[in-house]
């Protein structure tokens, strides 16, 4: 069961029960009234397939399902976002509408994730509560650090649905990377022919920020070497912005003696022109010749160096024999897995929001279906602990 209360982050609640239909879970949700000021029970009553609760003294609602069996109904309670008001009558049994009925009279676990601004989250009154609800078996899920609706920053972020999702369905827990130094690499790299022009990619990043937001979740210390993208990066994460293949393989070498992991999804060019024109290339000839050489392959390099990193995870994007190039690039590459995907399609790989994996490693191999990128890295950064986990203990 979802409970939503009245905050601005209502709407990535919409987003949250999408998420979790894709994974086949049943949602019903509750609003509370200061939640439809922010967004309509229609718009969760089409996403969840279910009807919506509103009200506790509605002869209508109480018929169709009432609270208590609501309440026995759901196995998992998550309410996001929660607002302080809310936690505050959790927290000392105030039972004044549906959401906080619900509340009182459950007995599964409760799941909540806290959305208010920063000063209201700093407030003593306010961790008070919520060290009460911990204490009475409650599992808090975030608030974030970041920039807020009302223009400040601070704490009171509410988590990413797919960061809930994750917790919720114990893919990942925040302590599976703890004290682990993970490097990846993402997005595309320029490769310039003058000043204005250049050859690159269709990579947006999505994939490789995903991963940076799902390993900083599992509690590791995440270097992120980017290419040039339009994604904001977490403010927890050690960002380094590149532009070039050459620039993105310096800046890993450089910091790759103190990584535990390293992943590879950045669409590195594989060529680059052998010179770039100073000055901005005039349109003469009819046809026009560029001159290219390979670049370094930054991937086999760590993966074959003498600092290698203990866990090592490329990607493949392939148009055709995915499992045969990526089980090739596998042992060429002298990786610990790899995470191939079906790029030039119409649905996943470059730029879009969702994706699909065919993960290989020596032993074994995983399917990873498609759904939205966020989710589907929380899900290779739990298999990569699997697997790291395995080869430390054999
Ligand atoms: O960024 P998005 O829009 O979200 O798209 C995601 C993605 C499709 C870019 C991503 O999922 C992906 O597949 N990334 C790897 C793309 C790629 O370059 O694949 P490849 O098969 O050509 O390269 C194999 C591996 O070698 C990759 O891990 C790549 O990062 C690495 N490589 C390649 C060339 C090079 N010079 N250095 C490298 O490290």
């Amino acid at each position: 069961m979802l409970g939503i209360c009245g905050g601005i982050a209502a709407y990535k609640s919409a987003e949250l029960v999408r998420l979790l239909r894709k994974q086949d879970i049943e949602v019903r949700v509750v609003m509370t009234q200061a939640a439809m000021q922010f967004i309509s029970p229609l718009t969760f009553q089409a996403l969840s397939a279910n009807p919506v609760s509103t009200n506790l003294l509605d002869t209508e609602e109480e018929n169709a399902m009432g609270h208590i069996n609501l309440a026995r109904w759901a196995d998992k309670i998550i309410i996001a976002p929660a607002t302080a008001n809310s936690m505050a009558k959790f927290s000392l049994g105030l039972a004044d509408d549906l959401l906080s009925t619900l509340y009182l009279a459950a007995t599964c676990p409760v799941y909540i994730a806290p959305a208010m601004n920063q000063a209201m989250w700093n407030k003593a009154i306010t961790q008070e509560h919520i060290q009460r609800l911990e204490t009475q078996g409650v599992h808090i899920i975030g608030p974030e650090e970041g920039e807020q609706a009302c223009g400040e920053t601070g704490g009171g972020r509410m988590s990413e649905p797919a960061k809930i999702l994750a917790v919720l369905t114990r893919q990942v827990t925040p302590k599976f990377f703890k004290n682990i130094n993970i490097l990846i690499t993402a997005g595309p790299t320029r490769e310039a022919l003058d000043p204005v022009r250049y050859i690159s990619n269709r990579s947006s990043g999505k994939m490789g920020y995903a991963l940076a937001e799902a390993a900083l979740y599992a509690g590791a210390n995440v270097t992120l070497v980017s290419g040039p993208v339009t994604i904001t990066a977490p403010d927890k994460l050690n960002l380094v912005a590149v532009e070039t293949a050459e620039q993105m393989y310096q800046a890993v070498i450089s910091r790759i003696p103190e990584q535990h992991v390293f992943i590879a999804a950045a669409a590195v060019a594989d060529y680059s022109p052998i010179t770039a024109s100073k000055e901005k290339i005039k349109k003469q000839q009819d046809k026009h010749r560029i001159e290219l050489q390979k670049t370094k392959d930054i991937l086999a390099e760590v993966a074959l160096g003498a600092d290698r990193p203990d866990f090592i995870v490329g990607f493949a994007a392939e148009t055709e024999n995915l499992e045969h190039y990526a089980k090739n690039k596998l042992k060429q590459k002298n990786l610990d897995m790899i995470a191939a995907n079906w790029v030039g399609r119409t649905q996943g790989g470059f730029d879009s929001d969702e994706n699909a994996l065919e993960v290989f490693w020596d032993a074994g191999q995983k399917t990873l279906k498609m759904t939205d990128k966020k989710q589907l890295a929380v899900q290779l950064i739990a298999l990569i602990a699997e697997k790291m986990n395995e080869k430390n203990t054999t």
